[in-house]
């Protein structure tokens, strides 16, 4: 049995699906009954602060999936940490046999926003876990369609990458990486850095938005420290404005441009194209508030 976290997310439920379409046996651990019985498996209601709602779905697994949302923190603390390490000692004692696990690009200690709390999670999955396997994606395509990608306002993106470029990552290649390695229990010990098939500047990002849904989307580059500022004043919490502009900052610098090859070596095809994305995406990206003047 595999135990799908975060099912109904932006890569759990193309996970959930790819199980399926394999005829494995899944089970997904979701909060609103409601939302598990649409994805149409098995589903365990509980949460992750619920220490014995994730013990009794872990009955007869074999195979975790890990992965949470959400670095804002709760009372000066990550719940991401906390939940994912409980949910690490859970998976040990219940005598799981790997547990895949979703952190972040290039995660390293003291990193901002979820950089440091990935990094904190993989070193407590690695010393004290079961078998591992660690996935490491770049930033996901699906943010231009939940508002993530780029603060928007009027309509157009607005960011402070300069001219570093990223290469995106569709959420349906993450998850069929996952699908491959929790099939057979392949990659124990492997950490595998996970990116689109191409490096795109916001400038061309925006172009490319731009002619999928039949509008100018431009591209506005602020510098870091005013970005912060603009977010400040739209409500967003100054550390939270202060750690992503340093994040940006580091866009800026080229730290999210590599590409590699691991979506290719892991599922046999090639990682999805941002016009690939924006097309199979076009009528939610037209609908998309976020992107709407
Ligand atoms: N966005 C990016 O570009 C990017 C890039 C690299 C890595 N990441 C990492 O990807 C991860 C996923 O982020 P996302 O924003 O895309 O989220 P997501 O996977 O689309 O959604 C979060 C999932 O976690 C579930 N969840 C949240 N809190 C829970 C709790 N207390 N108990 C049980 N389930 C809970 C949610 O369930 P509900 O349906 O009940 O809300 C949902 O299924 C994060 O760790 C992030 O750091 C993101």
């Amino acid at each position: 049995m595999i135990l799908v976290t975060g099912a109904t997310g932006s890569i759990g439920r193309h996970l959930v699906r790819e199980l399926l379409e394999r005829d494995l046996p899944v089970r997904a651990f979701v909060r609103d009954a409601a939302k598990g019985r649409a994805l149409g498996c098995e589903f365990a209601v509980g949460d992750l602060d619920d220490l014995s709602s994730l013990a009794t779905a872990l009955k007869g697994v074999d195979r975790v999936f890990l992965n949470t949302g959400g670095v804002v923190p709760v009372d000066g603390e990550q719940p991401m940490v906390r939940q994912q390490r409980t949910a690490i000692d859970l998976a040990r004692e219940a005598g799981v046999s790997q547990v895949v696990k979703l952190s972040v690009w290039q995660p390293g200690p003291g990193g901002k926003l979820s950089v440091g709390a990935h990094w904190a999670i993989e070193r407590h999955l690695k010393e004290s876990g079961p078998p591992w396997t660690i996935l490491q994606p770049n930033a996901f395509m699906q943010n231009f369609l939940t508002g993530q990608a780029a603060f928007t306002m009027n309509g157009d993106l607005h960011g402070a990458y300069g001219d570093g470029r990223m290469s995106y990552i569709d959420c349906a290649d993450i998850a069929a990486c996952a699908a491959r390695l929790l099939a057979d229990g392949g990659g124990i010990g492997e950490t595998y850095a996970l990116s689109g098939p191409e490096a795109l500047d916001h400038h061309t990002v925006a172009a490319r938005l731009s002619a999928t849904i039949g509008r100018t989307v431009r591209y506005v580059d602020h510098a870091p420290e005013e970005f912060a500022s603009i977010l400040t004043a739209q409500g967003v919490p100054a550390w939270f404005a202060a750690d992503a502009a340093a994040l940006y900052a580091d866009t800026a610098a080229g730290q999210l441009a590599a590409t590699t090859s691991a979506v290719r070596d892991l599922t046999g095809r090639d990682p999805r194209t941002f016009d690939e994305f924006l097309m199979a995406n076009r009528d939610r990206l037209r609908a998309a508030t976020h992107l709407g003047r």
